[in-house]
């Protein structure tokens, strides 16, 4: 009944946004948490054309080579343990070094493979990385490194590139900037806001996630206001209508009250599906391609939307969750969340369709 339709077409259009507005860079597009909940395996297909994929963590990595994907794979959270870097090695991942342990192991590698890695620097994400005082102890030893192919790629991730002309921003690319001066490796700075918003981050290569799945990572604009189209539709059915009197209740704590003779329909989509519980009555979902509001409590199986001034709906209609006419960044919003966490939070119920 409830599904999530991924429209290959919408991704492949949405790579070409990111080519159009970065032309200069490669592009390492991030699949990771199943491509955002967008089914991994499917989107590395529709995205084969970037120029690498990025996931976060080495089962991700396996199952995109076991799925036959065999572009470059970046884990952006590198190996931990000499298990897993074996692993990398046997399928030839690229690795984020971030820690001086994964230094440790890399030093202690006796196999014939040479990794292509990438140093992390923290610019002020205060998460992943070497801090500035922290990296000539990491190059230095990583010059002495024979596990390793040269130049290393360098790479920083920014936590507030979404705010627009920010200081802490501009902080962090200074500090980039003035660290790898000199350095010949290539840079990856950019993931989606910083690459549409900050222009200096479009080096040698660009991390792009969200907005290939059509989405905005601004507060307060849609995909559609950037040229992308929504990857994810996600859509359900009607499976029951009912008349309400004034006065009436709907759902459980009978949050939301009628106000006059209401219709409500009682739709198969609920927390359980990852359409989140606490998205606040009045919230767009389309039904028959018209707007709707809900109404009333989202529970674990089913939500009920205000269909009084659309009198012809009925059992089986079709209805649009977030997706195509309904931005998956307002219904985000309306749940006091991102649009990033609704997407990865589709639930293993739902199927997946992709077209
Ligand atoms: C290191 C890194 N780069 C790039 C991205 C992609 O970010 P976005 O989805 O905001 O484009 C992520 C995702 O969180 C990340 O962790």
């Amino acid at each position: 009944m409830i599904r999530a339709v991924v429209d290959t077409a919408a991704l492949r259009h949405n790579l070409t946004r990111v080519r159009e507005i970065a032309p200069n860079s490669r592009v390492l597009a991030v699949l990771k948490a199943n491509a955002y909940g967008h089914g991994m395996v499917a989107v590395a297909s529709a995205l084969a054309g970037a120029d690498g994929f990025a996931v976060a963590r080495l089962g991700e990595a396996l199952a995109l080579r076991a799925a036959g994907h065999s572009q470059r794979i970046v884990l952006l959270e590198g190996v931990q343990g000499a298990e897993q870097l074996r692993e990398a090695a046997g399928s030839g991942f690229e690795l984020v070094v971030h820690e001086p342990g994964q230094i440790a192991l890399l030093e202690a590698w006796r196999g014939a493979h040479l990794f292509r890695i990438w140093l992390k620097i923290d610019t002020g994400m205060g998460r992943l990385g070497f801090r500035p005082g922290e990296l000539p102890a990491a190059l230095e030893r990583l010059a002495d490194c024979k596990a390793i192919m040269r130049p290393i790629a360098l790479m920083t991730h920014l936590a507030e590139a979404e705010l627009k002309d920010n200081e802490r921003t501009r902080a962090q690319l200074e500090c980039f900037e003035r660290l790898t001066a000199g350095l010949a490796g290539e840079r990856s700075i950019a993931n989606s806001a910083g690459m549409i918003g900050w222009p200096s981050t479009r080096t040698e290569w660009v991390r792009p996630g969200l907005m290939l799945y059509g989405i905005s990572p601004f507060a307060g604009s849609t995909g559609a206001d950037l040229g992308l189209r929504p990857a994810m539709t996600l859509e359900s059915r009607v499976i029951a209508v009912r008349e309400l009197a004034d006065g009436d209740r709907v759902g459980y704590g009978g949050v939301w009250t009628a106000r006059r003779a209401t219709r409500i329909a009682v739709v198969a989509a609920g927390y359980g599906d990852g359409y989140m519980r606490n998205t606040a009555s009045g919230t767009p979902v389309l039904v028959n391609a018209r707007q709707a509001r809900l109404a009333g409590r989202v529970s674990m199986d089913m939500l009920t939307i205000d269909v009084t001034d659309l009198p012809q709906v009925a059992i089986g209609d079709p209805v649009v969750l977030w997706g195509s006419g309904v931005p998956v960044e307002i219904v985000a919003a309306a749940a006091g969340t991102i649009p990033y966490e609704l997407v990865c939070r589709v639930s293993e119920r739902v199927h997946i369709d992709v077209r």
